[in-house]
């Protein structure tokens, strides 16, 4: 009788257990996603030239045009493994115009520049670990003669205590996302945590925009 109850207090202990890593493994997997992974920086980094900190993309100071492409709103939190916010992370994105040319002289493409586009940008994430851009989806442009990179924005987060982070984002169902180098060759759960949907923008936010998710997990 005692060994069955102890038995029993055993199983249940042992259910428990399960039961909590269960929960502890959801909760995580609804609320805090992998660490995102490292990516290459690729050649056309803008290096010391100035960031600016206005997080609109989408317009150059001055003049009366709009860059060229689909306006969208990459936003996003940087936090930790343990999903608390990281404040005050700086957040540069840089990447290539509705045509698929970054502005940068080791860029080889033909295709035009877009004198109404900024090209890079850099902010700080807020209290909350919160950041954004305004921005527009970058055109596809050729690795090689056989590769084409789909569009992605290129991200370098840096915090003091952390490891920095260089990594590119993708847009969700783009057709070239199956076929990229780079992005296949990350593994299974990290790949989804730098593939975002894009979903129409929300009320106040420019009408006929698309706005997108993107959470940066710091090592
Ligand atoms: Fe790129």
């Amino acid at each position: 009788m005692e060994q069955t109850s102890g038995r029993r207090a055993f199983l249940t202990r042992g259910l428990a257990a399960v039961a909590t890593a269960t929960w502890m493994k959801s909760a995580f997997a609804d609320s805090c996603p992998v660490l995102t992974p490292p990516q290459t920086q690729g050649p056309f980094y803008p290096g010391e030239r100035e960031f600016g900190q206005d997080i609109d993309l989408t317009q150059v100071p001055g003049s009366p045009r709009r860059a060229i492409g689909e306006v969208i709103y990459v936003k996003g939190r940087v936090v930790d493994h343990l999903c608390r916010p990281v404040v005050n992370a700086n957040v540069e994105i840089w990447q290539a115009c509705a045509s698929g040319r970054y502005n940068n002289p080791k860029d080889p493409n033909s295709a035009p520049l877009d004198p109404d586009f900024r090209y890079w940008a850099q902010t700080y994430s807020n209290r909350k670990g919160e950041y954004m851009f305004k921005t527009i989806i970058p055109g596809v442009y050729p690795a090689d003669d056989q590769w084409d990179r789909p569009p992605h924005i290129h991200f370098r987060v840096a915090k003091t205590g952390y490891r920095d982070l260089v990594t590119q984002m993708y847009f969700k169902d783009h057709p070239l996302n199956d076929l990229d180098l780079i992005l296949q060759n990350i593994p299974g759960e990290q790949r989804e945590a730098v593939v975002v949907n894009f979903a129409d923008s929300l009320p106040g936010f420019e009408p006929n925009t698309k706005t997108g998710f993107f959470e940066i997990v710091l090592r």
